[in-house]
């Protein structure tokens, strides 16, 4: 047993957090580059928290652009035990309204990773590990962000499938309708690799979507647009905020050990006399 240590990935209109003993934003180097931002340490009773804006304050940073093995390795550096990140998504399901949030569990992966893309390991050539990857949201997390945001007043669906796409520009109405057959419930351009290196990092994730829009797989000939984003996001900042609280003040005194604090156990390949 030990303590909480909670890194909050602030998505889209999420760029700060209130209410934080001793909040200071301190610079977080990494030799994976630079993070999107500084990070905001800070504690809320027992609990120590630590605050990255995935777009940097003032949302400076493209989704393909973010490096997102810098923000990892940055909260890990800053003693990140867990992460909760809060990211704005489009509904791929009538039911999921704007404004309400689900407690993802599942990703598909539609970015662009690898050489001029976004890079999506911490390891690769001279040092190889393959982690499992089958269910890349701590349970644990996220059951307990689903019970934050119902707390705080929301609607929150427990579990769903986020395709995550590359973007900037949002999908066709083909690619809408096909996530969609794919099983998709919400669609998001941030989540990966994000996920994926903190798996790597041994670090439980859980995501939180806040629903801004329905994509645009609805035949009313309605687009997504920022404007409309962007107005959701003002009207769901004090949710967000309170879902923030409540899950800081439901964490349980202790944090028992999870089964991802040990992720990388029995994932490298590399043999150690081989090892860079
Ligand atoms: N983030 C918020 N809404 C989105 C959408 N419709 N597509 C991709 N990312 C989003």
């Amino acid at each position: 047993m030990g303590k909480w240590t909670i890194g909050i990935i602030g998505g889209s209109g999420l760029y700060r957090l209130k209410g934080l003993e001793h909040g200071e934003w301190l610079p977080v180097s990494s030799p994976f580059g630079e993070p999107s931002d500084e990070i905001l340490f800070g504690s809320l009773g027992d609990v120590e928290l630590r605050f990255l804006p995935r777009h940097g304050r003032g949302h400076r940073i493209a989704p393909g652009d973010i490096n997102a093995r810098a923000n990892i390795d940055a909260l890990k550096r800053a003693g990140c035990t867990d992460i909760l990140a809060v990211s704005a998504i489009g509904s791929l399901r009538e039911e999921l309204e704007p404004g309400h949030f689900v407690a993802f569990d599942q990703f598909i992966d539609r970015t662009h990773s690898g050489p001029g893309g976004r890079e999506a390991s911490f390891f690769g050539t001279g040092m190889v590990a393959h982690v499992p990857m089958a269910d890349p949201v701590c349970p644990r997390l996220a059951a307990m962000a689903a019970d934050a945001v119902e707390a705080a007043g929301g609607t929150c669906a427990r579990g769903g499938t986020c395709v995550i796409i590359e973007g900037p520009q949002f999908s066709t109405r083909a690619e809408s309708h096909m996530y969609r057959q794919w099983g998709g419930d919400g669609v998001n351009m941030t989540a990966l690799p994000e996920a994926k290196l903190a798996r790597e990092a041994e670090l439980p994730y859980a995501m939180l979507g806040m629903v801004t829009d329905y994509d645009c797989w609805r035949d009313n000939g309605h687009d997504v647009d920022v404007a409309e984003i962007v107005a959701r996001l003002h009207a769901n900042s004090a949710l967000a905020l309170a879902t923030i609280d409540r899950f800081l003040a439901a964490l349980p005194a202790q944090r028992a050990p999870s089964p991802i604090d040990t992720a990388l156990d029995g994932a490298i390949m590399t043999a150690p006399e081989a090892r860079d």
